[in-house]
């Protein structure tokens, strides 16, 4: 068994030294301003070791990663009903693809992708019982998961792409008018933009995905966060479709679920070994972390940490 500490903090230091960091995603004028030269990684460990290094206590924009803590909001609330308005399978697509969403009937591929994410967190947005606090449930969520109350939005990036989320908007006007989304569109857009701004450090997102990696508990607290099942089919998910049209890519490279954003952060889960956060701005073609991917890889190889596996 390797030296946990030593290797993250090997790591660490090797992708910062890296001079190709990938590209600051820029489409939201916000995310632009922050440097491309950080990194950051936490691993925590099933006895609840936390390994970090570079920039893990920082705090950065999780955009993506956030659609994993909605859909465990919507499915925590609506139950399956989710599975009725967007599927499982995935896209391989872009993340912001609108193409297929005409030739499928306007029903999303699966909840990673925006239009998925859109489709979920109208759900949570508009339900009946709602008081209106869409984003506070996910927040209450995320905070509790991170057992950690300081966790907040990042309120110049959630403004920042509200000013420029005109495909968010078309994506979600347009399921709008097939009946996946039925709540006010301009509600859901304002949920969405919020829960994607949530600003986290590595650390916390680390902690926050650990029920993921013990059958939907969380080992801090002792508390059942979803049932073992559902903890299965998001990881399932996360490993089918985290990645949007790099997810085949991500599996065979990395071969644990995991779920990135925009921000350049990526969750991955070992299951039954150890939930990881990486965080390294600078994105693939895809909008991919470039070398948090490249770091993730490197961990999973030495670790022997994969669901293809048998040992693990
Ligand atoms: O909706 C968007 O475009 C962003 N808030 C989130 C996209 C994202 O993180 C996709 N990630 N790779």
């Amino acid at each position: 068994m390797a030296d946990i500490s030593a290797l993250v903090a090997e790591i660490a230091a090797r992708m910062a030294a890296l001079p190709d960091r990938g590209r600051v995603a820029d489409y939201i004028p916000e995310l632009a301003k922050v440097s491309g030269d950080h990194f950051g990684l936490a691993v925590i460990t099933a006895d609840g070791t936390e390994h970090v290094a570079g920039d893990a206590d920082t705090c950065f924009s999780i955009q993506s990663v956030s659609k994993v803590f909605a859909l465990v909001e919507a499915l925590g609330s609506c139950g399956d009903r989710v599975w009725d308005r967007v599927g499982r399978e995935p896209s391989g697509s872009a993340f912001n693809s609108i193409i297929q969403l005409e030739l499928e009937q306007g029903r999303p591929r699966n909840p990673f992708i925006n239009a998925g994410a859109l489709a979920v967190t109208d759900l949570i947005a508009n339900r009946t019982d709602s008081d209106g606090s869409g984003i506070g449930d996910i927040l209450r969520l995320v905070r509790r998961l991170a057992g950690d109350d300081s966790i907040a939005v990042d309120g110049a990036v959630a403004y920042s792409e509200a000013a420029t989320g005109f495909r968010n908007a078309a994506l979600a006007n347009y399921m709008r008018a097939f009946g996946t989304i039925t709540g006010p569109v301009a509600t859901t857009l304002d949920v969405y933009f919020h829960q994607c701004a949530i600003a986290m450090s590595c650390r916390q997102l680390a902690r926050a995905g650990r029920f993921l990696a013990h059958g939907g508990i969380d080992p801090a607290s002792g508390q059942a966060i979803v049932p073992p099942e559902r903890a299965r089919r998001i990881n399932a998910l996360m490993l089918t479709c985290g990645h949007y049209d790099a997810s085949g890519e991500f599996a065979f490279r990395v071969g644990l679920p995991a779920k990135s954003g925009v921000g350049g952060g990526i969750l991955a889960i070992a299951p039954g070994r150890a939930s990881i956060a990486v965080w390294s701005p600078g994105l693939s073609p895809q909008g991919n972390s470039l070398r948090g991917t490249q770091a993730l890889e490197d961990l999973a190889h030495a670790m022997g940490w994969s669901v293809f596996n048998p040992d693990v």
